[in-house]
């Protein structure tokens, strides 16, 4: 059969994993408050990257409610990983710290209320893996210094890359030769927008 299956929205809809009543209470939250989080396709497709790849430290820009914190946390808790997000908002970081400790990974993540820009630019300790989620006209700014703090042969995920903020990193990674990445335009049911485009990429 090479037809496709009708309707795939509503039924890609369906084979999305139950939640806990934490992650369900986020997601509605960020539907009521219009706080753009990855929803669950995203977040498990952190967990399973951040899984695959035994990240055992992983840097977050852009934390919010601490939802997408929660994905990876869980995701690289078999090799007892690290993440730190970063988050610039007063009220959000606090928020994230709550829900990171009724989720129980508070001891695997550390929220930092701090501009991702002028942290990275400070830091020099390495990542296994790097998510980005902060303000799309930014994201090109950061690439320099997510280059240098990621292992060779660390991945960035980069969240949100169908926004026109994102033109100019989008270009330049790909003409990169020191990355090789990918784009994925996809249906991504929950997801801030629901289509939409993550940039993969591997720091060679
Ligand atoms: C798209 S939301 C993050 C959603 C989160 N990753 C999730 O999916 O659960 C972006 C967050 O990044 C924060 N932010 C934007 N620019 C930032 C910056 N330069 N430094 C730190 N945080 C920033 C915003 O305050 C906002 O909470």
């Amino acid at each position: 059969m090479t037809q496709s299956i009708d309707h795939p929205e509503e039924y890609f809809r369906k084979l999305i994993y139950p939640r806990d009543e934490l992650l369900l209470k986020l997601e509605a939250e960020a539907g009521r408050e219009h706080i753009p989080i990855v929803g669950p396709v995203v977040g498990e497709l952190l967990y399973i990257l951040a899984k695959v790849t035994g990240a055992g430290q992983i840097l977050e820009l852009g934390t919010a409610t601490g939802y997408s914190s929660i994905f990876l946390a869980r995701g690289c808790q078999a090799v007892n990983g690290k993440v730190i997000t970063l988050e610039n908002d007063l009220v959000m970081a606090e928020r994230a710290k709550g829900n990171i400790r009724a989720a129980g990974v508070e001891k695997s993540v550390e929220v930092v209320l701090v501009d991702a820009l002028a942290a990275i630019a400070e830091m020099s300790r390495r990542f296994d893996l790097v998510f980005i989620d902060i303000e799309k006209d930014d994201y090109i700014r950061a690439l320099p210094h997510i280059y240098r703090l990621l292992r060779p042969g660390g991945l960035l995920v980069a969240d949100n890359v169908s926004y026109k903020g994102a033109d100019s990193f989008n270009r330049a990674i790909f003409a990169d030769p020191r990355w090789r990445s990918v784009n994925l335009y996809a249906f991504l049911p929950q997801h801030s927008p629901e289509k939409d485009a993550l940039c993969l990429a591997v720091r060679l």
